[in-house]
């Protein structure tokens, strides 16, 4: 089962705050989870590696179905760093996950995927890589529920923002449609959020910009831009 709601198409307000649980602790997950949504995030963001497409192991379905069961109610985005991204569709759903993002550097036809991942109950999101040009991306932005832009070469939490990726993100902003999502992933914290934000990014990543904080509701306030002046995103 998926939760009730899945806030990526059904927001409550914008921009949404996901807070990746690679930088939780594993031994605590489901407290720190649920510690950083009681704070006021909207969804968890899930970062699956491979040791293939980035150079790091983190999690599998097994981790996504004993979140799924510990907090039924919230939305599950599952992010996936591997090289064959298709094999894993029905693992995620049957474990829970609402979205499922992959990678367009390593799928020849990104919209058949899309089509199979909500065959089976999921939104469905493309992610780019900092080196990647856009227009390798450009193509395929209309089919998908979110479009996720990486702030950092994919494979580990804690590293710096790289801020040319911003122009990227102002040309696929262009393009989208207002339900369509723009994700930020990497780097994102209280320095980098204004300009993720200025460009048009709508759901805002954070691993260590919350869970390395001491004050999980100042840091989600501050990602999201709740005490800044009514109109400025
Ligand atoms: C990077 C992951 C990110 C990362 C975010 O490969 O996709 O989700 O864990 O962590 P921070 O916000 O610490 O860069
Ligand atoms: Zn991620």
């Amino acid at each position: 089962m998926t939760a009730a709601r899945n806030v990526i198409v059904d927001p409550p307000a914008l921009p949404l705050v996901a807070p990746s649980i690679l930088s939780a602790d594993f031994a605590h997950l489901a407290e720190d989870c649920a510690a950083a949504m009681t704070a006021g995030a909207d969804l968890l963001h899930l970062d699956v590696m491979d040791g293939h497409f980035v150079p790091n192991l983190t999690i599998g379905p097994a981790l996504c179905r004993s979140l799924r069961a510990a907090l039924p109610d919230v939305t599950l985005d599952v992010h996936l760093m591997v090289t064959d991204p298709a094999i894993f569709v029905d693992a995620f759903a049957d474990a829970g996950a609402d979205h499922f993002t992959f990678h367009v550097e390593v799928v020849d036809d990104p919209i058949a995927l899309a089509e199979r991942i909500r065959a089976r109950g999921m939104t469905a999101g493309l992610a780019i890589n900092p080196p990647t040009p856009v227009e390798k991306i450009l193509p395929f932005v209309e089919a998908f529920e979110m479009i996720l832009v990486m702030s950092v070469n994919p494979g580990f939490s804690g590293q710096g923002f790289i801020s040319e990726v911003l122009d990227k993100v102002r040309a696929v902003r262009a393009r989208l449609r207002p339900e369509q999502r723009l994700e930020m992933d990497g780097g994102v914290n209280e320095a980098t959020v204004a300009a993720c934000r200025d460009a048009g990014c709508d759901l805002l990543v954070a691993g260590n910009g919350i869970f390395a904080a001491d004050d999980y509701r100042a840091a989600v306030e501050t990602l999201r831009g709740a005490s800044t002046a009514a109109g400025s995103r």
